[in-house]
């Protein structure tokens, strides 16, 4: 059995449809609101569980929740729960029991551009080195087959845990993810993984204008893959030694996808990759890997959230 254990924060995602952005002090009525459980590596999971039902695969959360008996608690748990999936283990979470409000993001989706503006708010406190180090240690006897992922939020922590990682469970794989603009110490977490996604905002937010510039410009040396997603560019990827950037753009033109629902198409394309790379066996192609995270992700911001996404889109032959 191979373990994949999602490090990240998760959200109630709290989403209004609106026909433009609204003025600063305007009012402005939405024609929707949908509240769903949200959050990097929740979304991811979600996807995953729809490729890994009856593989050898096992997917865990560990996640920082409000108390177990609070409503918010109950909907984020029960989210993972439908019927014909894997299951995704929570048995790792860590629950703060003197708080009863989730981590809360309040999206406004763009029905003009398609746009997702997101203001989060996350009260519960963070997870700890020494909770991290809890769960770690129950996958001690299993090293070997571990692949361990992190939404690269609070770097500092992250990275002690990848420290802890590399000295007690050596075997270990270890991803992160560079995503939020203007982090200190993102650069620091990337230099201890194998494998690195970078997103556009972050690249942006350092001067590159294309996804080929930053994996060229960036140095990740333990990395045997880094990949860069650039919207509706699709994505580029290099697989170290190599220093050769693979280009994957989406399969159909920019006109002819209508945004239903950006919101975590970033997830969705680590959900692909990682289920590529931990299910693959036999040759591993990164151009193909980063083909199936494209299309994935292209095929869901057409579509409301993460449901299905398994039957519309064949995972790569394994
Ligand atoms: C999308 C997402 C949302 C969440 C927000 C947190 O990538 O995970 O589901 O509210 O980002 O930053």
């Amino acid at each position: 059995m191979k373990h994949l254990i999602m490090v990240g924060a998760c959200y109630l995602d709290t989403i209004l449809s609106v026909p433009h952005l609204p003025e600063e002090d305007a009012k402005l009525r939405a024609t929707s609101l949908k509240v769903r459980r949200g959050g990097n590596c929740g979304n991811s999971l979600e996807v995953l569980q729809q490729y890994t039902s009856g593989s050898n695969l096992a997917l865990h959360l560990v996640t920082v929740l409000p108390s177990r008996r609070s409503p918010a608690t109950e909907q984020i748990l029960s989210s993972f729960a439908a019927e014909g999936l894997a299951d995704v283990d929570l048995g790792h979470c860590i629950y703060r029991d003197d708080q009863t409000e989730p981590a809360s993001s309040y999206i406004f989706h763009n029905q003009e551009t398609g746009s997702r503006t997101i203001v989060n708010y996350n009260g519960l406190a963070e997870m700890t080195v020494e909770e991290f180090v809890e769960v770690a240690d129950a996958f001690q006897q299993v090293d070997a087959d571990v692949w361990w992922h992190f939404e690269g939020r609070i770097p500092e922590t992250t990275i002690r845990c990848i420290e802890h990682l590399r000295s007690h469970l050596p075997q270990s794989r270890v991803s992160v993810e560079v995503e939020k603009p203007k982090r200190e110490g993102l650069r620091e977490l990337a230099a201890q993984a194998d494998v690195v996604f970078y997103s556009k905002t972050w690249a942006e937010s350092e001067g590159y204008a294309s996804a080929e510039a930053c994996l060229t410009h960036e140095i990740a040396p333990r990395a045997f893959l880094l990949v860069n997603t650039w919207g509706a560019r699709g994505a580029c990827a290099m697989a170290p030694p190599s220093r050769e950037v693979i280009q994957v753009e989406p399969a159909v033109s920019d006109a002819a996808v209508q945004i239903v629902d950006a919101i975590g198409a970033g997830d969705t394309f680590v959900a692909g990759t990682l289920y590529d790379l931990l299910c693959r066996s036999g040759d591993w192609d990164v151009k193909k890997t980063v083909r199936f995270a494209v299309d994935l992700a292209t095929t869901k911001i057409q579509q409301y959230g993460f449901g299905g996404l398994g039957l519309k889109i064949a995972p790569p032959a394994i």
